[in-house]
């Protein structure tokens, strides 16, 4: 049942060195990239194009204080409440006080965000922008592109200020394995990649070694088989990370989303996303008996946090109202003819299925969206492997704790990358030689990838947004399974190594669920409904040196 603690390659060929490598091309890598491209070469690595990740998906926007009548308090009290007591406050603090600027400061890099369509203008906000709010924010903070295409737009902006400064990018390059240094081997030294077609086939290994290694390739939504996330975001960085023997923490907190658009039983894969934007534009939840799902759950109602939106549908949907057991319906026609202008991308996805948000309410369910631990990194990209650093979804900062506040996450990915890149062209940690390169086949059984869909399955199914024991069980030996099933005979490619990737992820975020007898921000527990306080703790999750996985907890903030 061991994971490996090596994905299995092909020899390696070739080697570049460079200064920084950074792992994933969404905001917090081209962030990173682009703030230390002035000094430094720096590199780019894409197991797809740049713009494959979540951030290009992005809806809702980033969240700063911008209006003087809204203020660094409030913005770090509601991350606060969203974080359900495992955010660390100073680190919330700073990346609150930072937001604004990193706003400004894409708007400087040629960013479009919405004007202000107020027919008085907020008094005091010096720039025109729209301002609008989401699940758990107590002010209009969020600011938007597009009407929802503001992800989009922040992709764009970095993508071309990145590449116009000379930030050098490979694409349908693949991370295998973080390399070690060879005299330190607690020492990155850099990083095994696979250049593939553009259909995952290997056409050759190389190693890149750097003085600096940046993993910034997102969080783990493809695990499930119904996410918001693209088809890319497999947990690669996290999953390579834990064989380089780092632990990674609080896994088990994956944020569901209320509302992706429901296109019908068995939908697998991507989801559209109806962003949360909707609700805050005064959009509101029915069931299929036209009963309000948020009326009486929760003083915010329906922009309440999400963990309690999800799991208020969840438990709606567990009834059955009308016969309906999979989805609910959000009523968003007071719009009417303006919800197609604030919302171009979710007009165009309800049309496909026949919806007309205008006039029609949209059925939804939650899908997995949003990764809240990840590799335990500070606010600056420092963790504690020398030579590696992290950035974005990818990380545990302190910032989201147990639930990540709306759009919160753009703001960290830019706050981040561009604290980091600073500090990395300010200096670069001293370069160390690598350790030369082993072939272990055995270490590096892969899975199928035809069985990655058996793994989403039983993800989705005992793991969602309510878990409990015994369906924590059930995914657990079915994880198990599977990793009993990976074999020296499946041959390396980009899907056989995501699969495999998968794999580790999911017995992870299983093995914390069932290590965390409480339930707590986005992760719920049917058989442990209170939260508890002697749970204010971090959930760490490593690979030991036979592949097997170790908890344990470590003091909250
Ligand atoms: C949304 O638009 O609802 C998603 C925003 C986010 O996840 O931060």
């Amino acid at each position: 049942m061991a994971l490996p603690r090596r994905l299995k390659a092909p020899p390696t060929t070739w080697q570049r060195d460079v200064d920084v490598v950074v792992i994933g091309s969404g905001a917090a890598g081209l962030s990173a990239a682009l703030a230390v491209r002035p000094v430094r070469s720096v590199l780019v690595v894409t197991k797809d194009v740049l713009e494959a990740g979540s951030t290009q998906w992005a809806q809702g926007g980033l969240a700063g204080v911008l209006d003087p009548a809204d203020s660094t308090e409030n913005h770090v009290r509601d991350t606060l409440v969203a974080g359900a007591g495992l955010c660390d406050e100073d680190v919330v603090r700073t990346l609150v006080e930072e937001a604004p600027a990193s706003i400004r400061y894409l708007m400087r890099l040629g960013a479009a965000f919405d004007p202000s369509h107020d027919p008085v203008p907020r008094p005091g906000l010096d720039i025109d922008i729209a301002l609008t709010r989401e699940g758990g924010h107590s002010h209009d903070r969020i600011v938007h592109s597009g009407g929802d295409r503001s992800g989009a737009e922040v992709q764009r902006t970095l993508e071309e200020s990145a590449l116009g400064a000379g930030v050098d990018v490979m694409n349908h390059t693949f991370a295998l394995d973080l390399v070690m240094g060879a005299r330190d081997p607690e020492r990155v030294a850099g990083v095994r990649v696979a250049r593939t077609d553009v259909d995952g086939v290997v056409t050759s290994v190389g190693t890149i070694t750097a003085s600096a290694v940046v993993i910034a390739s997102g969080g783990y939504g493809q695990v499930f088989a119904s996410t918001s996330n693209p088809p890319a975001v497999t947990g690669d960085g996290i999953a390579m990370a834990l064989r380089a023997g780092l632990a990674v923490r609080d896994l088990e907190f994956v944020q569901f989303h209320p509302t992706v658009l429901w296109r019908g039983p068995g939908a697998r894969g991507q989801q559209a996303l109806v962003s949360e934007a909707v609700r805050g534009e005064g959009a509101i939840l029915y069931d299929a008996a036209g009963v309000r799902v948020m009326a009486g759950v929760h003083p915010q109602e329906d922009l309440a946090p999400r963990d309690v939106v999800s799991a208020a549908i969840s438990a709606r949907m567990a009834e059955a109202p009308g016969g309906v057991d999979d989805h609910v319906f959000l009523d968003a026609t007071h719009l009417g003819a303006r919800f197609h202008e604030r919302f171009p991308s979710i007009t165009a996805a309800c049309r496909e299925i026949g919806i007309e948000p205008a006039t029609e309410r949209i059925p939804v369910a939650p899908a997995a969206h949003y990764s809240c631990g990840g590799l335990t990194a500070r606010l600056d990209g420092t963790t504690a492997m020398r030579g590696l650093f992290a950035v974005g979804e990818v990380t545990s900062t302190g910032v989201h704790g147990a639930n990540r506040l709306a759009s919160n996450s753009l703001t960290e990915s830019i706050v981040s990358g561009t604290r980091l890149g600073r500090d990395l062209a300010w200096e670069l940690p001293d370069r160390v030689a690598p350790a030369a390169d082993v072939d272990e086949p055995t270490a590096g059984a892969l899975l199928d990838p035809v069985r990655s869909r058996e793994l989403r399955t039983a993800m989705s199914r005992h793991v969602g947004v309510v878990r409990d024991e015994s369906g924590l069980a059930m995914a657990l030996g079915a994880t198990g399974s599977l990793a009993r099933s990976a074999s020296g005979d499946v041959a390396p490619s980009r899907e056989s190594w995501e699969a495999t990737n998968l794999l580790t992820i999911a017995r992870a975020v299983v093995t914390a669920a069932l290590a965390r007898t409480e339930s707590r921000g986005c992760h719920r527990r049917s058989d442990h409904p209170a939260t508890d306080p002697a749970w204010v703790r971090h959930l760490s999750i490593g690979l030991d040196a036979v592949g097997d996985l170790d908890v344990a907890t470590t003091p909250g903030p």
